[in-house]
């Protein structure tokens, strides 16, 4: 059985959870549309941590994940067809009110598979599902697979692995509850079992240990953890590209969690950084890959580029010489050690070029480009453009 605050999570929706879930439906959307494209027939979105498909809104029900996931995938005929959902969830009480959730949006929408569901925990359902299709000598179809637990317990580096070499497509969008973390890193030799579980060894829980005891300052110590566990996907799974989101406490310049996203392609790598740009809210009142609820100032953190840096990183790359649009808004953000998206470069370019720091230059290499397409009452700038330096 579930811990008590497990129930009490579906009681009040937040703006953080509101920020989860336009994150998924958006990316998710846009992921399926891509794999269906490159001739997918077979798709499977897996809500390991599933909850009981609805949340106490202030006017009636909300939908959780499983209900928002289900929306997107029934608006899209060709979704609809080739995407299977599989729903995990261990509590009981809260497993039945899923399943009747689940069932009633089947019954209202029998275009689309219909959904599979099971009572129990993720890393044993899913390493049930994984050694029966390594018996058949299959594999699982291209996943996106979403872990939302509430605390830190349940998550297994082991399985999360497992599952992305398990299939060349697989993602995995995963809520990684740092205070959780850091309270059991100040346990020190008392840690127990669960850091062991989620970083995948307990020589690993040790090493993060110490690296956490040689910080100064606990944004230090935040960074060191967050470097810590995004190095852990990108060298001990095939996710080369990982995208950490921060979000803040709604009382207190705190981080209460992040959601991290773990790809194996560049391109899914560059959707999800734009999908969360447009969802962050930072201080500076830019977008971002934060949602800072309290801050009036913004955190330095590593993993929410400042504004200001933008700028400066695009002044610099051109004082080599004219560039494409498409050199920030597809070449750079398609790498895995840029933070930056494509939303975000062309935000940074307008601004630049309003203030005549640069030029925009016709699609043929020659000339300014002036007379660009409106969109509401702002000038466009399509990939194509070039820019340099005035
Ligand atoms: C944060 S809630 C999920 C919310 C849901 N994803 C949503 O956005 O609507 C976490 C859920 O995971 C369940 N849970 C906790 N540990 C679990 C485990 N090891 N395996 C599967 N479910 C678990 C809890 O009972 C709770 O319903």
């Amino acid at each position: 059985m579930s811990s008590k605050s497990d129930r009490e999570h579906f009681e009040e929706y937040r703006a953080q959870t509101l920020a989860k879930h336009t994150i998924i439906e958006k990316y998710i959307y846009a992921y399926f549309n891509i794999l269906k494209g490159q001739g997918g027939d077979n798709l499977v979105y897996i809500d390991g941590f599933a909850g009981r498909g609805t949340y106490d809104g202030p006017n009636g029900p909300v939908s959780g994940s499983p209900l928002r996931a289900l929306e997107k995938i029934a608006s899209h005929p060709g979704l609809a067809k080739k995407v299977t959902t599989i729903f995990i969830e261990k509590d009981k009480k809260l497993y039945d009110q899923l399943v009747r959730s689940l069932k009633d949006f089947h019954s209202k929408h029998p275009e689309i598979r219909e959904p599979q569901w099971g009572n129990g925990e993720f890393s044993e359902v899913m390493t049930q599902q994984l050694d029966s299709l390594e018996k058949a000598d299959a594999r699982i179809a291209p996943a996106f697979v979403f872990v939302d637990p509430c605390g830190v317990d349940g998550v297994d580096f082991n399985v999360i692995a497992r599952v992305l070499k398990s299939q060349a497509k697989a993602e995995v969008f995963l809520f990684f509850n740092i205070e959780g973390v850091r309270r059991i890193l100040g346990l020190k030799d008392k840690m127990g079992p669960t850091l062991a579980k989620l970083l995948g060894s307990e020589a690993r829980a040790k090493e993060l240990l110490a690296r956490v005891e040689a910080c100064s300052s606990p944004d230090e110590r935040e960074q060191a953890i967050m470097m810590f566990y995004e190095d852990l996907l990108r060298t001990q799974t095939p996710a080369k590209y990982v995208v950490s989101f921060r979000v803040e406490k709604e009382d207190r310049r705190v981080t209460s969690h992040y959601l991290i996203h773990a790809a194996q392609h560049p391109l899914g790598f560059a959707i999800m950084k734009d999908v969360m740009w447009g969802v962050g809210k930072t201080a500076e009142g830019k977008g971002g890959l934060a949602l800072e609820q309290a801050s009036s100032v913004p955190m330095k953190m590593l993993f929410t580029p400042e504004w200001e840096s933008i700028r400066q990183s695009i002044l610099a790359e051109l004082k080599s010489g004219m560039k494409r649009v498409s050199y920030f808004a597809v070449e750079l953000v398609q790498r895995s050690d840029n933070r930056l998206c494509s939303k975000a470069y062309k935000a940074a370019l307008l601004e630049l070029e309003k203030e005549g720091k640069i030029v925009v230059i016709n699609k043929n290499g020659v000339g300014v480009a002036s007379k660009r397409p409106m969109k509401n009452g702002v000038m466009t700038l399509a990939d194509e453009y070039y820019l340099k330096l005035p």
